[in-house]
């Protein structure tokens, strides 16, 4: 057996389980279970070079094939995906990825890595960009089925729905970054490149490199005692502040507009690539709507921050444009309100809208 094919120690595969969150303590490899894997990857990984998309699929085929080397490591962890390293070179890394309901990667690449993964239990649903570039495809692999991809490939995997799914992903060269994207009706756009040292988007929905999956593990021991007795809940501040507004639905609102009245739109760029906009909407971002709108700020934009202004927020369906609202009454603009429903509301009424064109 070649130990040139399995650079890491049962020591620090133990270690390196250990340190992102989500990932349960005490699980790691065996120096004797590498050696097992080692022993199937025998012929299938050079010690150096880099592998083609075929060589993938064949470990992971492989491997999803020989439960025996797998099936007693994996931990199903309804909040955070959970994965573990089986293999790491200078020429590829192997891992083994568990998947409950509703957890998914984001669409990233592969930061110029081939890649390959098959699903050794359970269904996974892959969408990816097809050729061209704007066509978004999508396929289901079931239990035994692997798919591979080249450097280009930019995807998104879901767990497939049913019951937990598991799977074997392959990379060479071994994962060193990741872009992940945003996708849009213009085609996907890249947002954020990152370094990693892990599998499959880590970032995505229950990714174990997210900040929402540290502070998952930290939020069964949290109660309502935990909180100042007076602290209202997000429902109680929106309804309080839902109290001393007279919001418009988007026809009383229009007609708000055609008489001087100015429509403010909050939401991020994101969101206005992907649904829209309104002709004629001032767009303000949420982080900077005070600053922009007190009449004592350095950075008003002087024909808005007036006492006076009739202002209508909008965000993209009527809830954080509310708290807007009503964080611009208490700054004295008294007749600040919000577009009740939001964005999707007015273009659910038929009235005017347009693509959205990019901010900067
Ligand atoms: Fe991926």
């Amino acid at each position: 057996m070649s130990t040139a094919t399995s650079a890491t120690t049962g020591a620090d595969v133990q270690q390196q389980a250990q340190t992102g969150p989500g990932l349960q303590p005490g699980w790691g490899v065996t120096p004797e279970r590498q050696r097992a894997v080692a022993r199937v990857l025998g012929g299938l990984v050079p010690p150096t070079g880099r592998l083609a998309p075929a060589q993938l699929r064949a470990i992971t085929s492989g491997l999803a094939a020989r439960r025996d080397l797998w099936a007693d490591l994996v931990v199903r962890d309804p909040d955070v995906r959970w994965y573990l390293p089986l293999h790491r070179s200078n020429s590829c890394d192997v891992w083994l990825l568990a998947w409950e309901r509703g957890q998914d990667t984001d669409w990233h690449d592969h930061g110029g890595s081939s890649g390959s993964f098959a699903a050794a239990e359970g269904c996974l649903v892959e969408q990816y960009r097809g050729a061209g570039g704007r066509r978004i495809a999508r396929r289901r692999l079931l239990a035994g089925e692997a798919v591979a991809f080249g450097p280009a490939h930019v995807h998104d995997v879901a767990h497939g729905g049913g019951g937990s799914a598991t799977s074997i992903h392959a990379y060479s060269p071994p994962l060193m970054a990741m872009t992940y994207y945003t996708a849009t009706d213009y085609g996907l756009i890249a947002r954020e490149t990152v370094a990693v040292d892990g599998p499959e988007g880590a970032r995505g929905r229950g990714g174990a490199g997210t900040a929402l999956a540290a502070a998952s593990a930290s939020a069964a021991g949290l109660t309502s005692d935990s909180l100042p007795a007076d602290a209202p809940s997000i429902d109680e501040l929106l309804a309080e502040a839902r109290g001393g507004l007279a919001r418009l639905r988007p026809e009383a609102a229009l007609a708000v507009l055609t008489d001087g009245a100015v429509l403010v739109d909050i939401r991020p760029s994101e969101q206005r690539m992907a649904e829209g906009e309104v002709p004629g909407a001032i767009i303000i971002g949420r982080n900077v709507l005070e600053w922009r709108l007190d009449p004592r700020s350095e950075a008003r934009i002087p024909a808005l921050a007036r006492p006076d202004a009739r202002i209508i927020v909008m965000c993209s369906e009527g809830y954080a444009s509310t708290l807007a609202a009503a964080s611009l009454r208490r700054i004295g603009l008294r007749d600040a309100t919000d577009l009740d429903g939001g964005f999707q509301a007015w273009a659910a009424a038929g009235l005017p809208t347009r693509p959205a064109r990019p901010s900067g």
